[in-house]
């Protein structure tokens, strides 16, 4: 867990790239982003959200992981936009809530990338029960253009594009072995950053 003696000025600087801000989705504390945890951490921390990290996502990389990282990347372009805040991330770290191993052959999930939208939402709402019309879209919608219809919200467009990113990044560290030793090196320079805030 990374020391936090940084100023307020240093806790709400905000990564400048979007692999920066993929790479400090695996370094965040609950003290120093306390901003981005006070917006969803009663969901993150919650049993349900955390289980997640029993399904694998990409190959090493658990549902928990690709979770938070298209949580936080979201946060980070919701805010420089001057979005949704809340909405985005609150829709983002519900929006892969479902309980199985896609890899496998169970015909009743497939075409697993139509359905999971739908059952995400499911478990959502029952987490949730307060869960806003907003969050319910940015959820249903996140698969665009697997699924026709386009998100309704420009937040909805955050969290589906911050999705496809941290996918894309996940399946090239993951299925190819890119950015195997410099992803290792940059995120241990990121964390030693932060400790030293
Ligand atoms: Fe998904
Ligand atoms: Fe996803």
């Amino acid at each position: 867990m990374a020391k936090n003696h940084s100023s307020p000025a240093q806790r709400d600087a905000l990564p400048t790239s979007l692999y920066g801000a993929y790479l400090r989705s695996y370094a965040l504390d609950p003290e120093r982003d306390r901003a981005f945890f006070d917006l969803v951490g009663d969901l993150y921390f919650s049993d349900e959200v955390q289980y997640l990290k029993r399904y694998e996502q990409h190959s090493s990389i658990n549902r928990l992981d690709h979770v938070r990282s298209v949580t936080y990347v979201s946060y980070v372009y919701a805010k420089k936009m001057g979005l949704d805040v809340k909405a985005a991330v609150r829709g983002a770290v519900l929006h892969d809530l479902f309980y199985y191993d896609w890899h496998d052959s169970a015909m009743w999930h497939r075409p697993h990338g139509f359905l999971h939208p739908r059952f995400a939402l499911h478990n959502a709402r029952l987490l949730n029960p307060a869960i806003s019309k907003k969050e319910e879209n940015i959820i249903r919608r996140h698969m665009f253009p697997l699924t026709p219809t386009p998100p309704r919200y420009a937040e909805g467009w955050v969290v589906s594009l911050s999705d496809k990113y941290c996918a894309t990044v996940e399946m090239l560290r993951a299925e190819v072995g890119f950015f195997g030793k410099r992803f290792a090196e940059k995120l241990a320079a990121v964390s030693a950053a932060d400790s030293n805030d």
